[in-house]
């Protein structure tokens, strides 16, 4: 077990971002930031700040990687230089291409792909800041810009990450959190349908723990449900009080 050089919660049981144990960080959701993509979020979790832009369905290029029978989502993950404290290299690097690909299969359940045979579907997610839970806070923004596409889909996609500090199970770990910390699991779920598209869990947790943090994910991912609905429900009051998107 990793021995963390800083105290991680306090003797008022707070953690270091003066949080309670369940509590998740402040949370905003924009839909249709972008003029030029057919859908766009923006999220900020804490610290965090995410774009994603959607493209499609539109034609496969290169037309070989058309599917016949289903649409082919495709997904970017990728971090801005200046988003981490240290310089990050503007080229892919291999956990920018994990978690493309974690993304992407987080999203696919929730999308009726099978009614866009040889399309592509691009998901394009851009971290500016990061501080923690930047896959599971991407997966949330994706979600709603894809449906801001119009992209025919089951439910939202939401997602947060559970972790363990100081022996205490925790919400939406943050940057130090995630660093220090003994465990780290990130969830996300169709919330409406009660699916999980996407568990991976980091460090040791017991059975009663994994039960728990299900029940700890559940509750978080109504909260941010909410406000992913919100952002949608946002924008097209705005487009019918002015007119226009
Ligand atoms: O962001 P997430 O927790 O989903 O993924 P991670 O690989 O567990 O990364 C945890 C955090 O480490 C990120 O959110 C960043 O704050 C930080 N990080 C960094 O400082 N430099 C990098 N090159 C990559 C990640």
């Amino acid at each position: 077990m990793k021995i963390s050089p800083i105290k991680l919660i306090d003797e008022n049981g707070r953690r270091i971002d003066g949080r309670l144990p369940h509590e998740i960080r402040k949370v905003k959701i924009e839909s249709g930031v972008l003029k030029n993509a057919d859908g766009s979020a923006y999220i900020e979790l804490g610290n965090n700040k995410i774009i994603v832009a959607v493209y499609g369905p539109r034609e496969v290029y290169p037309k070989h990687q058309a599917l016949a029978d289903r649409a082919l989502l495709r997904c970017r993950y990728s971090m801005a230089p200046f988003s981490v404290e240290e310089r990050k290299t503007p080229s892919p690097t291999r956990r920018e291409i994990e978690l493309s690909k974690v993304i992407r299969e987080a999203l696919e359940p929730a999308i009726f792909l099978e009614e866009y045979p040889r399309t592509a579907i691009d998901v394009f997610i851009e971290v500016l800041e990061a501080d923690g839970g930047t896959r599971t806070a991407s997966i949330t923004a994706a979600s709603v810009a894809l449906a801001d596409a119009g992209i025919p889909m089951r439910d939202l996609v939401t997602a947060i990450a559970i972790g363990k500090v100081e022996g205490l199970l925790v919400v939406d770990l943050n940057g130090l959190e995630d660093q220090y910390g003994e465990g780290d699991m990130p969830i996300a779920m169709m919330p409406q349908l009660g699916y999980v598209t996407l568990f991976q869990a980091d460090g040791r947790f017991t059975a009663e723990e994994l039960k728990e943090a299900f029940k700890l994910a559940n509750d978080a991912i109504k909260k941010i449900y909410e406000e992913q609905k919100q952002a949608l429900k946002r924008k097209y009051l705005k487009v019918a009080e002015i007119g226009e998107i």
